[in-house]
C-alpha cells in the first residue's frame, strides 16, 4: 500500500485521534492524582494502582519445542498437529519459537520490555510422561531453571498447570477429559508441581480457558468467517454427543476444583492458585443501570457451565433445564470440588462474547448481532470491542465477589513483519493495546480488584490451528532463524509498565 495518504485518509486519520482523546478520561477515573510521571500536557493520570502487575503471558506447546527432549512425554496437540491437514500449512510446534533452548534470552527479552511478570505453562507431559506414575525430574529441572532465572531478573513468575496439552498416554488410556480418572491425575499433577516449586512460584494458574479445550475439542462448531460457516476444532478433535461432552465440560471444572485443593494441600503456606477462564462477557450495548443488571445476567448464564459453577457451586436451573436428559451426573461432593475456593480469577478476554440489550421476554435480555461493519483485529473471530475487558472484570467482581482478578490474556494477531528500517510497525496493535487498558484503567479507578494483566503474548508463537501464520507477540520471531525483534507495541508496552499508566 501506498505510504502517501489521500485527502479522505487524512481526515479520517484526523478525526480517529479526536475520538481518541476524547474517550481518554474514561468515567470514574477523573481522579487527578499526584504521582502521574507524565508531562502536564496529559491532563488526568489514567494510572493504575501502585503495585499493578504489567505482565506477559505464552504457553508451552506454543513456543517451547524441544519436542523430544529430556524425557517429554507426547501430548494430545503433539498428535493433533501432526495429523494431516489439521493445521493450516501443515506447520506444527516441535520447534516453535525454541524457547526450551533460548529461554534466558527470552527472559532478558521481557525484562528489557518491562514486564514484572509473567505467566507461562508446564507442559503436563514434560513432568509426567506417561500422565501419571513415575515422574521426570528433567522435565520438571527445566521450569526451575526457567523460575531461577525469572526472579533473578525480577519477574514474578506465574505457572499455568494446564494450556491444553493433555499427555497422550490419558487420552489412551482413559479417553481424556470423557474420565474423572483424568481429573484425579490433574490434581495428582498440580499438587506434584505446587510441592516442588512453591518455594519459588506464589502463583499458580490452574487450567486455561474451559471452552476452548472441552468444546472445541469436543464437539463440533463452527464459525462464521466472510459469510461462510467454517469449523473450528482444537485437539483431540473429537465429535461427541451433547451427554457426553456435557460430561466432559463436568470433569473439566471437577479438575480444576480438585487441583486448587492439592495446590492448597501441597505448596508451601500462601501459596494462591485459580483458573484463567475466557470468561464469555455480556457487554451492555447501553449504559444504564437496567442494562447492567440484564448484562450481568447473561454473563452468569453464557458462563453457567464453567466459571459461574466454579463460583457458585452449582449449575443453574436454566443450564441444567436446556441439558434436559444430556445433563451430566454429579454427587453433592463434586458440587462441594468444584466449588473450593479459589486465590484469584483469571480472566482471557479478547472480545465481548455479546452485546447485549434488556428485554421484556424471558430471560431479561437479548443478544445484539455484530453489525457487518462493526471493526475488526486481523484474526477473522476478533471484533474490537475494547470495553469487554472492562466488563469482565467488573461483572467478576459484582456478580461473585471476587476479591483478586487478574487479566491472564488480552491482545492481537496482526500481519507483522520486519519492515526495512528493521522495525515492525503494530500499529493495530498499539491501538488496540493503550484502547484496551484505557477500559482496564477505568475499572481499577472504580475499585474493581484487578490486579495484573498479562498480555498474550511475549512473542509470536504457534497459533494452534493457525499454526504461525497469526502473530500475536510484543516481539517478532523469524521462525526460519529463531531471531527476536521487539515490535514498536513493545515500546508502548515498556513505557506504560514505566509509568504504571495508559500512555
Ligand atoms: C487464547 C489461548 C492462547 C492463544 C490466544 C490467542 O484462546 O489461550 O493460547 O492462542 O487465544
Amino acid at each position: 500500500m501506498s505510504s502517501r495518504l489521500s485527502r479522505r485518509e487524512v481526515a479520517k486519520a484526523a478525526s480517529a485521534a479526536g475520538a481518541g482523546l476524547a474517550a481518554a478520561p474514561a468515567a470514574g477515573s477523573a481522579q487527578p492524582s499526584t504521582g502521574n510521571r507524565a508531562g502536564p500536557e496529559r491532563g488526568a493520570a489514567l494510572e493504575f494502582p501502585p503495585g499493578f502487575l504489567w505482565g506477559v503471558a505464552t504457553s508451552a506447546y506454543q513456543i517451547e519445542g524441544a519436542a523430544n527432549e529430556d524425557g517429554r512425554g507426547a501430548s494430545i496437540w503433539d498428535t493433533y498437529a501432526h495429523t494431516p491437514g489439521k493445521i493450516r500449512n501443515g506447520h506444527n510446534a516441535d520447534t516453535a519459537a525454541d524457547h526450551y533452548r533460548r529461554y534466558r534470552e527470552d527472559v532478558r527479552l521481557m525484562r528489557d520490555i518491562g514486564a514484572k511478570a509473567y505467566r507461562f505453562s508446564i507442559a503436563w507431559p514434560r513432568v509426567f510422561p506417561e500422565g501419571t506414575g513415575r515422574p521426570n525430574p528433567k522435565g520438571l529441572d527445566f521450569y526451575g531453571r526457567l523460575v531461577d532465572a525469572l526472579l533473578e531478573a525480577g519477574i514474578a513468575p506465574f505457572a499455568t498447570l494446564y494450556h491444553w496439552d493433555l499427555p497422550q498416554a490419558l487420552q489412551e488410556r482413559w479417553g481424556g477429559w470423557r474420565s474423572r480418572d483424568t481429573a484425579k491425575a490433574f490434581a495428582d499433577y498440580s499438587g506434584y508441581v505446587a510441592a516442588k516449586l512453591s518455594d519459588r512460584v506464589r502463583h499458580f494458574f490452574t487450567m486455561n480457558e474451559f471452552y476452548s479445550f472441552v468444546d472445541m475439542g469436543h464437539s463440533r462448531i463452527e464459525a462464521e468467517v466472510g459469510g461462510a460457516a467454517v469449523p473450528v476444532e482444537h485437539a483431540p478433535g473429537l465429535k461427541l454427543p451433547p451427554a457426553e461432552l456435557y460430561q466432559v465440560r463436568h470433569n473439566a471444572v471437577l479438575a480444576q476444583g480438585l487441583s486448587v485443593r492439592a495446590i492448597h494441600a501441597n505448596g508451601r503456606p500462601g501459596t494462591r492458585c485459580g483458573p484463567a477462564d475466557n470468561v464469555s462477557t455480556a457487554v451492555p450495548l447501553i449504559e444504564a443501570p437496567e442494562q447492567v443488571r440484564a448484562a450481568e445476567a447473561a454473563t452468569r448464564e453464557m458462563n453457567a457451565g464453567y466459571l459461574t459453577a466454579m463460583l457458585e457451586g452449582r449449575y443453574t436451573d436454566a443450564y441444567l433445564r436446556t441439558a434436559g436428559r444430556d445433563a451430566p451426573r454429579f454427587t453433592d461432593e463434586d458440587l462441594k470440588a468444584i466449588a473450593e475456593p479459589v486465590d484469584f480469577v483469571g480472566v482471557n478476554v479478547y472480545r465481548p462474547e455479546a452485546y447485549v440489550l434488556a428485554s421484556d421476554a424471558a430471560p431479561g435480555w437479548r443478544a445484539v448481532p455484530f453489525n457487518a461493519s462493526h471493526p475488526k483485529m486481523l484474526s477473522s473471530w476478533h471484533v474490537l470491542a475494547p470495553e469487554a475487558i472492562y466488563w469482565a472484570a467488573r461483572q467478576v467482581r459484582s456478580l461473585w465477589g471476587v476479591e483478586e482478578i487478574h487479566v491472564s490474556e488480552n491482545g492481537c494477531g496482526a500481519s507483522d513483519e520486519v519492515a526495512a528500517d528493521g522495525q515492525v510497525h503494530d500499529t493495530d496493535r498499539v491501538m488496540f493495546l493503550r484502547n484496551n487498558l484505557l477500559h482496564l484503567q477505568r475499572a481499577t479507578a472504580e475499585g474493581v480488584p484487578v490486579k495484573g494483566y498479562f498480555h498474550w503474548s511475549l512473542m509470536d508463537n504457534f497459533e494452534w490451528t493457525d499454526g504461525f501464520g497469526t502473530r500475536f507477540g510484543l516481539v517478532h520471531v523469524d521462525f526460519g532463524t529463531q531471531k527476536r525483534t521487539p515490535k514498536l507495541s513493545a515500546s508502548w508496552f515498556r513505557e506504560a509498565a514505566a509509568r504504571n499508566a495508559v500512555v
